[in-house]
């Protein structure tokens, strides 16, 4: 009897003994719950910022402040009903101490309650409607938003010789963004918009808004559609003949995206786009950046959601450090607001006002270097914070 007894408490000491290792374990790490779509329209956006933050990790080791990083990517195939189900249960159940990802604006703003509730720090990697970061104060941005690269389009158009302008954007959130402040201001600068067409997000057939177009015939179309639409656009508006036409292709860099553009073909030579990030930014840090990325992942080229996921994993991991590992949510919050850094994209800070990225917003022209398509920048605006923020 006794020894039973005995036998059994060993055995309940053992087990109490492996619980509390367990969870000292768990508080030895770090928990990041990576949210992207990996399957599906949206699966390149999934793919550039697995691969960046792979890479990040690679470089700057996994363990920060005494932690063991664990890096938990859940695939929600850019649909936002999955998005908030997998936020749910990494926060939840796997006890995350931060979501990131987010390859579209829904998807955002379905786990931005559940960041609220939770005082779960929400990196924004990709999305980038205006709005997203007052869905949440614990909201922090490492993308970009469309008013701040559209406005640098509205400006640089008019003085370029484009008078008349037709937009076609993705109808919803960032393709709205695109199209008000891109209208506004080059009908501020003088510029005249014939006609506003919008195309559905999924599966959006553009040839009959393209030839509605061509009939218009404006000087320049204005176009946004998210990173992975734009190659099928490119290959319509060529096949239409719209630049033997006389109708010039004006753009966000979502429609020349690095992830594409070396597919689209010489036709795409010559199309001026404006956007914060590309791959052939002549910056040091930029080469080290696409060259370390294109070793780890030999047929990939680091596009814009690449970076905006490389930026997000520095905002975690000098949060961490920061808070010396001892942070809640709301500590590593604050430690994120206010970060000022040299990404590849150019100098950067997050605002600590709007948790929103500020950067530098460059005009880019499609040519040819050692025989691959690049976004070649030729201006620059600093400094650009969301114009959004002022409405
Ligand atoms: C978005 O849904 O917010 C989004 C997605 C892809 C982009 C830009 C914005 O290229």
């Amino acid at each position: 009897m006794q020894r039973r007894q005995l036998i059994q408490t060993a055995g309940l000491t053992a087990l109490a003994l492996s619980m509390s290792l367990a969870s000292a374990q768990d508080s030895n790490k770090f928990k990041i719950g990576l949210i992207l779509p990996m399957t599906g329209q949206q699966a390149s956006t999934g793919r550039q910022i697995e691969a960046a933050a792979r890479l990040y990790m690679a470089q700057n080791g996994d363990t920060v402040a005494g932690k063991k990083i664990e890096l938990i990517v859940k695939d929600d195939v850019a649909t936002p009903d999955v998005t908030k189900r997998l936020a749910q249960e990494l926060i939840v159940n796997d006890k995350v101490n931060v979501i990131a990802g987010f390859g579209v604006t829904p998807a955002a703003l379905a786990a931005a309650p559940l960041a609220t509730q939770s005082k779960t720090p929400q990196v924004v990697m990709a999305a980038a409607t205006s709005s997203i970061t007052e869905a949440s104060p614990y909201i922090v941005r490492s993308s970009f938003t469309l008013p701040q690269v559209s406005v640098a389009m509205g400006d640089w158009a008019p003085k370029n010789g484009v008078k008349s302008v037709v937009t076609l954007v993705a109808d919803y959130g960032p393709g709205n963004d695109a199209e008000k402040f891109f209208t506004e201001r080059f009908q501020l600068n003088g510029g005249k918009v014939v006609e506003k067409l919008r195309v559905p997000l999924r599966n959006p057939d553009f040839a009959p808004f393209l030839q509605k177009v061509r009939d218009l015939k404006p000087d320049a179309l204005f176009v946004f559609v998210p990173s992975g639409a734009g190659a099928a656009v490119m290959k319509q508006f060529l096949e239409r003949g719209m630049d033997k036409a006389g109708i010039r292709m004006i753009a966000t860099g979502d429609v020349t995206d690095d992830d594409q553009l070396n597919d689209m073909g010489d036709g795409a030579l010559g199309v001026v786009t404006s956007h914060h990030y590309s791959a052939a930014h002549p910056s040091p840090t930029n080469k080290k950046f696409v060259e370390a990325f294109q070793k780890a992942n030999p047929k990939m080229r680091p596009n814009f959601m690449a970076v905006g996921g490389y930026d997000g994993m520095r905002v975690i991991y000098e949060a961490l450090k920061a808070t010396k590992g001892q942070g809640g949510g709301d500590a590593l919050l604050a430690a994120m607001k206010g970060q000022i850094f040299e990404s590849p994209r150019g100098p950067v800070y997050i605002d600590a006002q709007t948790r929103d990225i500020v950067q530098d917003v460059y005009l880019r022209k499609v040519e040819k270097k050692d025989g691959q398509l690049y976004n070649v920048e030729f201006d620059v605006i600093k400094g650009v914070k969301d114009p959004g923020k002022a409405k």
